[in-house]
């Protein structure tokens, strides 16, 4: 190549460079790549002077419904804060870390040090605030594609788990559904589920020998329960969750892989293999079989209120964005979720719990509890809060169960065991804030995190773990006794060998520990799910005050109470939403057809 021809292809590129940094208010784009659940994450990161005014997504794999809901979270708050030391979104972990490092990546690119911009990944914030989701304009609605005073068989109202498995079923029994969501995204806390679905003597159980029967799972929810939880909802989960698991199947899911949780006598709990989130494969599944169905599905769409006719309800009140409209149906199902995100509504009900961070979607609010009680629907078990043992410590980011199922064990700053691994939440709970330092350290290997990979190389991007290539490295790097640690790392090793924890009595033991690189998570509890809610019976029908049912108002899900009790065993959220999702619709669907 001529000289001349080097130069100007050097300058066409120049120019090119030029006209792709700059937008046309002339505000500068940097590009960042970083890695996300699925694959790359590339961002467009705008700056208005020395501040952050836009991040773009130009590239991504990550599935939209799950990743989605992480970048419609993440990204107004990055903006909103001013800072990438904001909490994960949970269920969503590594996709939230992806966009946070490609907008550090993007800054770094050029060599940027924004003075009012935190680039710092490590800490999060504790003042940071969760920016809402950016939704239209008023005006914009005003054309709302909605009309007011439609007339349909049912009406599903909340897009989580419980919300598009009764959607789905109501739909499948040739009822005229329409769902609606509050949030911009479907999924609720079913997106942030890692664990998976408590189901008893499945095929997948038989195939790998693990001995289980439908009332051995009722004896221990209800154990779990501490014997509070409703017999007859109990009976009805636990004899049904067998049949949903195929018919999640036959819709798309994946359930090769059954694992160990606690509270739980054998391993029942049903993910996707390689121990893989349950969560997002859940919710995306569902929505490809509604979108399938073609379900009327409306996001941003509020219930305000539940519409009377002579004293009988006959339709919702909806706010779309500003837009108030109604729609009237023969039955209606409210899968609103629990209040676990509702920090008000949580300490009315249980003060202790001041102060504490919550894992939950921050859609999970329980209007849909107060909504159904001001229409005569009882409440029951609302001072049964749960939390959950193992969050990142003073973060929102829930470690699994299943880390623990897989083998990790739990000790304190003294480097010493101090409860049963497969402890009740409840339980574990308690002794972790008995701690020096009310927190704890999950302990775990190369063994443990092969058989978790996707979801431990999640907290390892999150940079919630501390890493060591010895045991007593890992012990300094944590601030744990190392000597102490060591030492009971070997005695853990021993009842491996031994097949019996003659100390705890955790029957999750299984894993030599002695693989390094070693791992430690800081852990404390943080509020997980609201086990008390609206009562129902067994065929998913919301009782009255004098328990009888109130015609055409069906509930499922964490709106509900009484299916677990003063405690919840991991695992059976999936199985409550899906097993009462199903009753719900199947039987909204019945009711509307029976009107006719
Ligand atoms: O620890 C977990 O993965 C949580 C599961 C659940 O709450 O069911």
């Amino acid at each position: 190549m001529k000289k001349n021809t080097i130069l100007m292809t050097i300058l066409a590129f120049i120019v090119v460079g030029i006209l792709v940094l700059f937008d046309k208010n002339s505000n500068p784009k940097y590009i960042g790549v970083a890695d996300g659940y699925e694959g790359p994450i590339k961002v467009s990161v705008t700056l208005d002077k020395d501040k952050v005014s836009c991040i773009n997504i130009l590239e991504s794999a990550e599935t939209p419904t799950v990743g989605g809901a992480a970048f419609d979270i993440i990204i107004p708050s990055i903006i909103k804060n001013q800072s990438v030391a904001i909490d994960d979104v949970a269920g969503a972990t590594t996709t939230s870390t992806g966009v946070k490092t490609a907008v550090v990546n993007a800054l770094n690119s050029a060599n940027l040090k924004l003075e009012k911009f935190n680039t710092d990944l490590t800490k999060v914030e504790n003042n940071i605030t969760i920016a809402e989701p950016q939704t239209a304009p008023i005006e914009e609605v005003a054309n709302s594609p909605y009309k007011d005073a439609e007339v349909v068989d049912v009406i599903i109202v909340g897009g989580g788990g419980a919300g598009l498995t009764a959607a789905i079923a109501a739909t499948e029994k040739g009822a005229h559904v329409v769902l609606l969501e509050k949030m911009p995204l479907l999924g609720g806390n079913t997106t942030y589920s890692t664990g998976g679905m408590n189901a008893a003597n499945t095929e997948f159980q038989k195939k790998a020998a693990i001995e289980d029967s439908e009332q051995l799972f009722y004896d221990d929810t209800m154990k779990g329960g501490q014997n509070k939880n409703n017999p007859e909802l109990v009976k009805t989960l636990t004899d049904n969750a067998k049949f949903m698991i195929p018919w999640l199947i036959e819709r798309g899911m994946d359930f090769t892989d059954v694992g160990q949780f606690a509270g739980a006598s054998v391993k029942r709990i049903h993910r996707p293999a390689g121990g893989k989130a349950v969560g997002p494969v859940l919710v995306k599944t569902l929505i490809d079989k509604a979108t399938a169905l073609n379900i009327d599905i409306r996001t941003e769409n509020k219930l305000t209120k539940l519409l009377k006719e002579e004293g009988k309800i006959v339709g919702v009140e909806v706010d779309n964005n500003g837009y108030v409209y109604k729609i009237f149906a023969k039955a209606i199902v409210m899968a609103t979720g629990g209040f676990g995100a509702n920090p008000e509504m949580v300490t009315l009900y249980d003060p202790a719990l001041k102060g504490f961070g919550s894992t939950n979607s921050r859609g999970i609010t329980g209007e849909g509890i107060k909504i159904v009680n001001e229409n005569g629907g009882q409440l029951v078990d609302m001072e049964l809060i749960q939390t959950h043992p193992t969050v990142v410590h003073k973060n929102t980011v829930m470690i699994t169960e299943a880390v623990r199922g897989e083998g990790a064990i739990v000790v304190n700053r003294a480097g010493k065991r101090f409860v049963s691994e497969m402890a009740t939440r409840d339980v574990m709970s308690k002794a972790i804030l008995n701690q020096d330092g009310g927190s704890a350290f999950l302990i775990f290997e190369q063994n443990v995190r092969e058989r978790l990979k996707a979801t431990i190389d999640g907290y390892l991007k999150g940079k919630y773990v501390i890493e060591g290539a010895t045991i007593e490295e890992l012990g300094k790097n944590a601030g744990i006794n190392d000597a102490e640690l060591a030492n009971t790392i070997k005695i853990v090793n021993e009842y491996v060998t031994a097949g019996e924890d003659t100390e705890f009595k955790s029957n999750a033991l299984k894993t030599n520990l002695s693989n390094g690189p070693f791992y430690a998570i800081e852990i404390s509890p943080a509020v997980h799910h609201t086990m008390g809610g609206v009562k129902i019976s067994s065929s998913g029908e919301v009782l009255d005050a004098e328990g009888v049912p109130i015609p055409g108002l069906f509930a499922a899900g964490e709106i509900t109470g009484g299916v677990h009790g003063a405690n919840r065993l991991g695992g059976n959220a999936v199985a409550d939403i899906i097993v009462f999702g199903k009753i719900a619709g199947d039987n909204a669907a019945d009711f509307a057809k029976n009107k006719e």
